[in-house]
């Protein structure tokens, strides 16, 4: 059995978790490829909320495999937070694997995430200062420190010892932080390590075995699209690869083991942190989503920014993962709007009319949405389990959001409830 990936279409929290919660049901393993503990999945349960970081979003369904990727990156502390606040909640982790090849988030990768942000100013990214860039930068210099670094002291010490001749200039003379001490380090990690050591394993051969076998392994990404390093609107992106490609570096599987592709969009648009986002509202309608759809960040609080949904970058999404179908999540959000929107094309600021994304960022920044409007409904669509049942307007929009994309609709999420779905297809 292929494996299937799930990626967010937009700028991350578009509802993955939630996607991936519903298709664990029917899983045997799920794997996270890419990013760290920036990441928040959110996954309403009954009376139960689990916001998730770093745990795959399958860890609520017993005897499924979760496996945290090669190509993540994890902070070592906050997983075992992580790990411990949910066995408090009787959520086993006996399934539960971390690639002894995922890179480490070491304290001073949270400060210079932090102090670099602060010199940035008013040019600053918005990072989740969670350490995330730093370790990436690490690991692609190849000063980083492993997982399987945990597992021997000697190493440990001697890898931390080379990072920090170099890290403790940049932070001393640079930054004006405190220098850190390897050994100190080494210390803290002891018990950590001895927490984490029987979750270590060849997560690659892992996944081999699953699929092999014939199972069911979902991909999950985190971050989306828009926040792609190379694809995204760079600089203001994570330093990672969401898109569905890199699944298959970020686990080591071939690309030949993959057969489906459910890309994630909400109903409109939220962004955190900075940089262009071209459907930004910030008038009542803007408020309107934010307060209906509870747009505050899972992982900092933040505040998200809200705009009406994006269809030119929506169908670059589709175009860069090859999405084969797309899972269109809080259309329940969008219920009492008198007309919504659409932003079918950008307008230059030369008045040119593009329905592709401009390659160059200063054209990006310049775009403003050409906009459709379609009849809002003004029904509660929270208890819709069938397309049949949902209003006609918004039958239309999502059905005008799907011929546009050109991919299928397979799942509409009507409210923040695991079983507040509609499947279109059976999933
Ligand atoms: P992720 O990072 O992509 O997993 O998304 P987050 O969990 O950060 O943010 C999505 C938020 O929307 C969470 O609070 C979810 O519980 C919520 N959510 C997901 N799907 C729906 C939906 O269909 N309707 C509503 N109202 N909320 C949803
Ligand atoms: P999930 O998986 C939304 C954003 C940050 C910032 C930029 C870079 O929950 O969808 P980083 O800390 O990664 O260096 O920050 O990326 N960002 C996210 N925004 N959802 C996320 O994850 C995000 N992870 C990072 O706000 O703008
Ligand atoms: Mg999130």
């Amino acid at each position: 059995m292929p494996a299937t990936v799930i990626v967010g279409a937009q700028w991350g929290d578009e509802g993955k978790g939630k996607v991936v919660d519903l298709l664990a049901e029917k899983s045997d393993l799920v794997a996270r490829y890419q990013g760290g503990n920036n990441a928040g999945h959110t996954i309403v349960a009954g009376d139960e909320t689990y916001k998730l970081h770093l745990v795959p979003s399958g860890i609520l369904y017993p005897g499924t495999l979760c496996v945290i990727g090669s190509g993540t990156v994890v902070d070592p502390a906050a997983l075992v937070t992580e790990i411990d606040a949910l066995e408090r909640r009787g959520i086993a982790l006996d399934g539960l694997r971390l690639s002894s090849n995922a890179h480490l988030i070491m304290p001073y990768h949270i400060a210079l995430d932090g102090a670099s942000e602060m010199r940035l100013g008013r040019f600053s990214i918005g990072t989740t200062r969670r350490g995330i860039g730093p370790c990436y930068q690490d690991k692609a210099a190849r000063t980083g420190i492993r997982a399987q670094d945990l597992l021997d002291r000697k190493i440990l010490v001697r890898k931390l010892e080379i990072a920090l001749e170099l890290k403790n200039e940049i932070m001393e003379r640079i930054y004006g932080l405190p220098r850190m001490d390897a050994i100190e380090i080494a210390d803290t990690l002891a018990p950590v390590a001895a927490r984490l050591e029987s979750f270590i394993a060849d997560t690659s051969l892992i996944v081999d075995q699953a699929l092999r076998a014939g199972q069911n392994v979902l991909l999950e990404g985190a971050q989306g699209t828009m926040l792609d390093v190379d694809h995204g609107t760079y600089p203001f992106v994570t330093s990672s690869n969401p898109i569905a490609g890199a699944a298959c570096a970020g686990i080591g599987i071939g690309p030949t083991r993959i057969s489906r592709v459910v890309g994630v969009s909400k109903a409109y648009t939220t962004r955190v942190g900075e940089g262009p986002f071209p459907t930004e509202v910030d008038d009542a309608d803007g408020m309107r989503m934010l307060e209906r759809g509870n747009e505050f960040g899972t992982t900092t609080g933040r505040q998200r920014r809200c705009g009406w949904i994006d269809l030119v970058a929506l169908r670059y999404a589709a175009r860069l993962s090859g999405f084969t179908e797309l899972a269109l999540t809080k259309l329940d959000v969008l219920s009492g709007f008198e007309r919504v929107r659409i932003c079918e094309a950008y307008r230059t600021r030369e008045g040119d009319v593009l329905t592709d994304l401009p390659y160059h960022q200063s054209v990006f920044h310049g775009c403003t949405p050409v906009y459709r409007d379609l009849d809002g409904w003004d029904v509660d669509i929270t208890e819709c389990r069938e397309l049949r049942n949902l209003p006609d307007a918004a039958r239309n929009y999502v059905q005008t959001i799907s011929d546009a994309v050109e991919v299928p609709i397979t799942l509409i999420g009507t409210g923040q409830g695991r079983h507040q779905v509609i499947d279109t297809v059976e999933i």
